[in-house]
């Protein structure tokens, strides 16, 4: 290791340290208080660079959360804090820890999988593996229980939220049905934290408190969520994070002697594989959205269209969606931006409207380096830590002057530094 790679290396792992609260980990102070699902599963990547016991506990403490449905949330509230809105009082789950009442990209699987293969301390991860693999299969089978409830092979998100891209424009279209009318006044807290102007506005937060208010008048019944969301929409993204989770947890399961997971999880992502064919736009060269309730593709050109790459497609899709970074690529200085430059929407500096994040940038390298499309994952690679040494451990990324946005200090970025620098010396 070079000294900068080294200092570069220290630099995150104090930052992993520094929003360590114990058992798991915050985003960062202030802006997010709490444990997230996916930033946790991603973050524990990270901390096994220095202390796999602790990567472990990450992910356990998550699903010590797990709902009795399967569900896994995306927030765990354990502790009080004013600093985020909207707060335990607003999602009232009424769970023996508060915790919100959606859920959010199914990476555990993969995270786990990947833990287990490098772990150096083989009879604690066996033994941690043991517990955790029959609690994932519970959420993936939630998943299609629940959100495919006409077995279609897909899955539905019903927030924006649970798609990790919160303020996509992907939704945008979909929104347009979900009302904003008798919500609970409110004052939001991300825009005291961060510059409003990087941040979703003000029509998309009623519409997000809209749906928390809807699903909460059904206590949360997933039974009864799906079919009475005005949102429902097939993130191709999301839905390849799943089939990535599934295909490997189906590994997992082989190698300590759980056929029938196995055999269980290998379905599901074969079939998700074959419906996602249903998504492809060769005019976009990459995956779309498709609106549920009124079973039209969305023409949105996004980061969720790529993401695909992380799960096994065919050979030609994968090779195209390289092509299609290429491409944005000669737009923008760093890779890869949340929107095609191109589209009138793009917005280089709010949240998942334009802005690069390290997390679906370490997937898509991942993705593509596992089918022989070096070039574009070294690239991909090389600009996430250009990025890092130019602005810092911050939230996202604007693509073309590498200026931090969002909140500093952030946990999952600082994670996968760890890892694109351990790729590297690979
Ligand atoms: C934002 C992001 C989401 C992330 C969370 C915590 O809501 O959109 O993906 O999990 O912050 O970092």
């Amino acid at each position: 290791m070079t000294t900068s790679t080294t200092a570069l290396r220290n630099l995150a792992i104090e930052v992993l340290k520094e929003n360590d609260q114990g058992t798991y980990t915050v985003p960062t102070k202030g802006l997010y208080p709490f444990q997230w699902n996916w930033d946790s599963c991603l973050t524990a990547l990270g901390q096994a660079h220095f202390d796999e016991a602790r990567a472990w506990a990450e992910i356990e403490t998550l699903f010590e959360h797990q709902w009795p449905d399967g569900m896994v949330p995306h927030i765990v509230f354990h502790v009080w804090s004013d600093g985020y809105f909207p707060g335990p009082d607003v999602w009232d789950t009424k769970r023996p820890t508060a915790t919100s009442g959606i859920t959010q990209p199914a990476v555990a699987g993969f995270a786990v999988r990947r833990l287990f293969e490098r772990a150096s301390d083989r009879k604690l991860a066996e033994e941690k593996v043991r517990v955790l693999l029959p609690k994932i299969d519970k959420w993936h089978r939630w998943f299609y229980r629940y959100r495919d409830p006409r077995s279609e092979g897909l899955v539905a998100i019903l927030h924006p939220w649970e798609s990790g891209r919160d303020n996509s424009v992907d939704w945008d279209e979909a929104f347009e049905r979900v009302p904003t009318d008798g919500i609970a006044a409110y004052t939001r807290r991300d825009t005291q934290h961060a510059d409003p102007a990087h941040r979703p506005t003000k029509a998309q937060y009623d519409r997000y408190l809209w749906l928390v208010e809807k699903f909460r008048s059904l206590n949360w019944d997933n039974s009864k969520l799906h079919d009475a969301s005005p949102f429902q929409v097939i993130d191709p993204g999301f839905n390849a994070i799943l089939i990535r989770a599934c295909a490997d947890l189906a590994e997992l399961a082989d190698s300590i002697g759980e056929p029938e997971i196995a055999a269980e999880n290998r379905a599901r992502a074969e079939r998700g594989i074959a419906a996602l064919e249903a998504l492809w736009s060769d005019d976009h060269g990459l995956y779309l959205c498709k609106d549920r309730t009124t079973g039209r593709l969305i023409d949105s050109a996004s980061l969720g269209g790529l993401l695909p790459a992380f799960a096994e497609v065919p050979h030609e899709r994968a090779a195209a969606i390289a092509r299609t970074i290429e491409n944005w690529s000669s737009q923008v200085e760093y890779v890869v931006p949340s929107q095609d430059p191109s589209d009138p929407r793009f917005e280089p500096k709010r949240y998942w409207r334009g802005p690069v994040w390290l997390v679906t940038n370490y997937m898509i390298a991942d993705g593509l380096a596992a089918r022989g499309e070096m070039a574009v994952a070294d690239l991909i690679a090389r600009s996430s830590l250009r990025l890092i040494t130019r602005s810092g451990f911050a939230e996202y990324y604007d693509p073309i002057t590498a200026e931090p946005c969002g909140g500093g200090r952030f946990t999952w970025t600082a994670a996968m530094v760890l890892e694109f620098l351990s790729a590297e010396r690979e």
